[in-house]
């Protein structure tokens, strides 16, 4: 029997430090970005050092690490600290952190002011931020005062409830066709990247052929320039959330609930501590 061996394609250059510059380059030699979300200090070291080249500190972290319903609620504050956190522990990724709802749809003044917060205060190397044309003025004024900007079209989270529902975006022609002027403009404003959320794979295809900069996609298929994940779904923690794009890697909380119960049993038997586990 013949055994074809998948050919994997090897990084065409190693980066020690991961620029938005590197970026246009990775999409330019045809080398696939990773990315994935940290929102603290020790997952965020573990996320770098295993060569994830973005780290998205989320503002899914509202649904994962507060347990919201939706992204909504959490805070420019709740943000910088989580952001914080992951940049003490990064040395190689290019950190980006959400702007969250309600913190730069109102007037651009006040984008740029949320985005300057999170620049100083947690040191992370540019924003995120959801949306085409409704928010041109606000990306306009952030990356005039020279602060990186990645562009989020599809499925826009913290648009739920005017969407009505998590499903996959941009199927009628209508929406279609303005998700690849909206991607065409953010390009040209100047934003080094778009996340791409629950698009056909074949438009999301489309969109990164268009524009040069990459277009780093969930639930976009693999005709993209890179793939993000939630660090907690592909790590099998939340056991709720099985959207079809998810590939789990690891049934992390059935790992954590083993040897959480493991050590509640040695408590109660008294095997822990023994005699060399005290002073
Ligand atoms: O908040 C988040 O984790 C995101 C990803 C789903 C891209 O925006």
């Amino acid at each position: 029997m013949l055994f074809l061996k998948k050919k994997m394609p090897s990084p065409k250059k190693s980066y020690s430090r991961i620029t938005t510059k590197t970026l246009q380059e990775m999409k330019a030699n045809g080398e696939k970005i990773s990315m994935l979300t940290a929102y603290d200090y020790t997952f965020g070291g573990i996320v770098d050092k295993a060569g994830i080249d973005v780290i998205l500190v989320g503002d899914s972290a509202s649904n994962v690490m507060a347990g919201h319903e939706t992204t909504l609620p959490i805070t420019l504050d709740q943000m910088i600290y989580h952001a914080s956190g992951v940049v003490r522990s990064v040395k190689r990724a290019f950190v980006i952190v959400d702007l969250p709802f309600g913190t730069y749809q109102a007037d651009s003044k006040e984008a740029l002011r949320s985005a300057i917060r999170i620049m100083k205060e947690s040191g992370a190397h540019g924003v995120k931020l959801e949306g085409g044309l409704q928010v041109k003025e606000s990306i306009e004024r952030i990356l005039k005062a020279g602060i990186p900007v990645m562009g989020h079209l599809g499925l826009t989270p913290q648009s739920i409830y005017k969407f009505g529902t998590y499903t996959v975006r941009a199927k009628e022609e209508e929406e279609a066709v303005q998700l690849l002027k909206d991607t065409q403009m953010l390009e040209q404003l100047g934003c080094f990247g778009i996340v791409l959320e629950k698009v056909p794979s074949a438009l999301a295809g489309q969109a990164a052929q268009s524009i040069k900069v990459p277009i780093i996609g969930i639930g976009a298929g693999n005709k993209v320039d890179g793939q993000v994940l939630v660090l907690h779904d592909m790590l099998g923690m939340n056991k709720d959330f099985s959207p079809r794009f998810l590939r789990r890697y690891l049934d992390l909380n059935q790992i954590l609930q083993k040897a959480i119960s493991k050590y509640s049993r040695d408590v109660k038997s008294m095997d822990f501590p023994n005699d060399n586990e005290q002073y």
